[in-house]
């Protein structure tokens, strides 16, 4: 048996890879917490609350195959916090394939989770090894919300919303802007189907009055996730926050980079995007305030003799997101994943386990769910 720490959080320096240590702690997983900068690293988790009775190690790590795979050596569970993953995350999945660890991440990029599944996914379920990019509020607690619509058999079309209100951290706006270069694609009869990007819904809010403007948001991953699911057919999702205001600006910013950047040349376009995204969020958000910072997960699922609709009301979606991202390398020590190779947070791990997970810290309310057969 190796003595070394068995979880490595890559990118412990950032909002999500802190909340992510706080709760392998609370979980009382030895973790290892790497980033590329040791000094802030070391900040950041000596401002976790009891951080004195963890099980860790603070390492720097330079980013590159080689250097992550020396540390990741017997290790067994990566949980990568370094966004964008369409930039950063290959030489992390190449990491772990080398030293047979299991690779999760944060990640709402559904160009990422589509490259993963198609350059990687075989040679993780080879070798028994757990491959699931976007194990995160977004888009897990939507997928739990799904999949209790689908306990009700004969639902093939999925119709989801996907709301939250907060501030994004730095690699969440990096992110956000990063997947404007990319194609969207929604589930429409088992074919993936391309968005037109500039489509904006006026959508119904369960739980208030006002509605909302939501857009199709990169796509999200459930369309990847469901498309071999026999189940679902067609799949379709909006979201972004509850803000119109912010809304009105990303669809502003949308028009602006297909007419401005997207004619520049490749590496110019993800220099003038970083680069608004810099502008738009340089800083730390606050720590988040259940009061404030809210979650919410719509899912119509329909078949031709049957409705059902399920709704998740939460708080503190980076929270979340920290705890999904723990408690799977949590369970991964303790048991395979359900499914080896790619697979999504509730085919790993299992939908009324998560939302269970979830629960059982205060950070989702029960969900509501009504059916009609
Ligand atoms: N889907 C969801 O619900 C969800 C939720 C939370 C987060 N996320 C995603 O997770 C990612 C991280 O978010 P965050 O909130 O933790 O952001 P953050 O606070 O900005 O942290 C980013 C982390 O990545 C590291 N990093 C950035 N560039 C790097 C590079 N070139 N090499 C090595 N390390 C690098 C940073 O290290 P330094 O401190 O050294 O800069 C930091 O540790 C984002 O892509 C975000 O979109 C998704």
């Amino acid at each position: 048996m190796s003595d070394k720490r068995p979880v490595v959080v890559y990118g412990a320096s950032g909002y999500t890879g802190r909340l992510v240590c706080e709760y392998l702690r609370e979980l009382n997983v030895p973790f290892i917490a790497a980033g590329r900068d040791k000094a802030r690293v070391q900040a950041v988790v000596d401002k976790i609350p009891g951080i004195e009775t963890a099980d860790y190690e603070v390492v720097e790590v330079e980013h590159s195959v080689e250097a992550l795979t020396k540390l990741f050596k017997g290790a067994r569970v990566v949980s990568n916090m370094v966004g964008p993953f369409i930039k950063y995350g290959p030489e992390v999945v190449e990491a772990c394939l080398a030293t047979g660890c299991h690779y999760t991440d944060t990640t709402g990029e559904q160009d990422w989770v589509l490259d993963a599944k198609t350059r990687w996914g075989k040679a993780f379920a080879g070798k028994g090894l757990l491959l699931s990019p976007g194990v995160a509020q977004m888009y897990t607690t939507g997928e739990i919300a799904a999949n209790i619509c689908l306990e009700t058999p004969g639902l093939d079309t999925l119709d989801i919303l996907v709301l939250w209100k907060g501030f994004p951290t730095y690699a969440s706006t990096q992110t956000i802007f990063t997947i404007l270069k990319a194609k969207w694609f929604y589930l429409e009869q088992n074919k993936l189907v391309e968005w037109n990007q500039s489509e904006t819904t006026e959508v119904n809010v369960p739980g208030q009055h006002a509605t909302a403007l939501a857009l199709p948001w990169g796509g999200t991953s459930h369309p990847i996730w469901f498309q071999d699911d026999p189940r679902v057919a067609s799949c379709k999702v909006v979201g972004g926050v509850f803000a119109r205001e912010v809304m009105l600006n990303v669809v502003a910013t949308q028009k602006m980079v297909e007419e401005k950047i997207k004619p520049l040349p490749p590496e110019q376009q993800e220099k003038a995007l970083a680069e608004i995204a810099a502008s738009v969020q340089a800083g730390m958000p606050p720590r988040e305030n259940p009061r404030i910072n809210t979650s919410l997960d719509s899912v119509h699922a329909t078949g031709p003799l049957g409705r059902a609709h399920c709704v998740i009301h939460g708080n503190s979606n980076y929270k979340q997101t920290g705890l999904l991202q723990a408690y799977a390398a949590y369970s991964l020590l303790q048991q395979p994943p359900r499914k080896a190779g790619f697979a999504s947070a509730c085919q790993a791990f299992g939908h009324r386990e998560l939302l269970g997970v979830l629960r059982s810290f205060g950070l989702v309310l029960t969900p509501v769910l009504t059916v009609s057969t």
